[in-house]
């Protein structure tokens, strides 16, 4: 039985995650501001009040988990808003920054302790952080937000490839979320099931990769 936290976990792809995870039979702790009945159903661990964006929040996790250790964290919690060039919201920038590339950096920090030799981090991004697959503009916070992640991802890959920690950079697809107000071409549980195949094969040869939940590799 493999230990795993999620982040983002009261709706949408980390919901989906939690459950999948859970049927699997692992012990899973489902972290998230605000919990759902839905949620507490699974019958996982749920620890509420968990905003990424806070030092102290993530403090606090870290010192509820001293001395246990994670096989999988995955960093799924994420924001996006729609700016334009016409349109720029610097305010909406930073919070995008703040959640989607600082927020993993800082839970995979405070949660260094906790990951065993052999344990693996995902990185829940988006192909939306491709400077190479940018084909169409705009959205200026949630790019640069998943750019910047996608960069912390190769450096978490070198750096904890020592303890033996390999690491996964995932876009889960187009997912119909609340993010993309119901759109999309999968539902969160495909996205899900598809990005847990991705973490079972990673290993360290194939740390630091940037990936599609459908196996293909994307650009940088
Ligand atoms: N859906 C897609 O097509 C798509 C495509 C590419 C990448 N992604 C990525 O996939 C991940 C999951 O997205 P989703 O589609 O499942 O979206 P979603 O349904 O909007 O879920 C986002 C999750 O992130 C949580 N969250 C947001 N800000 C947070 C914060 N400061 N602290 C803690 N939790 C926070 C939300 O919690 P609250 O309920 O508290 O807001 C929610 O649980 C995100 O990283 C997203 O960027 C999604």
């Amino acid at each position: 039985m493999a230990k795993v936290l999620v982040t983002g976990a009261n709706r949408g792809i980390g919901f989906s995650l939690c459950q999948l995870l859970k049927a699997r039979g692992d012990d899973v702790i489902a972290t998230c501001r605000r919990s759902t009945p839905e949620l507490h159903q699974l019958g996982v661990e749920v620890l509420d009040g968990v905003d990424v964006t806070s030092d102290k929040s993530i403090n606090l996790v870290a010192e509820k988990l001293r001395g246990q250790m994670l096989d999988l964290l995955v960093n799924n919690a994420g924001v996006l808003t729609q700016e334009s060039l016409q349109d720029l919201d610097f305010a909406a920038i930073q919070r995008q920054i703040e959640t989607n590339a600082y927020g993993p950096l800082r839970v995979t920090h405070k949660l260094l302790p906790n990951l065993k030799s052999g344990a693996k981090v995902a990185l829940i991004t988006s192909r939306m952080g491709s400077i190479a697959d940018n084909t169409s503009g705009g959205m200026y916070g949630y790019r640069m937000s998943k750019a910047a992640l996608n960069a912390a991802g190769k450096s978490l890959a070198h750096d904890l490839a020592p303890r033996g920690i390999a690491v996964a950079i995932l876009h889960p697809g187009y997912v119909s979320t609340e993010m993309t107000g119901g759109h999309g071409s999968v539902r969160p549980q495909e996205a899900a099931r598809d990005l847990l195949q991705r973490i079972e094969e990673l290993s360290l040869d194939t740390s630091g990769t940037f990936w599609h939940a459908s196996g293909q590799i994307l650009p940088w």
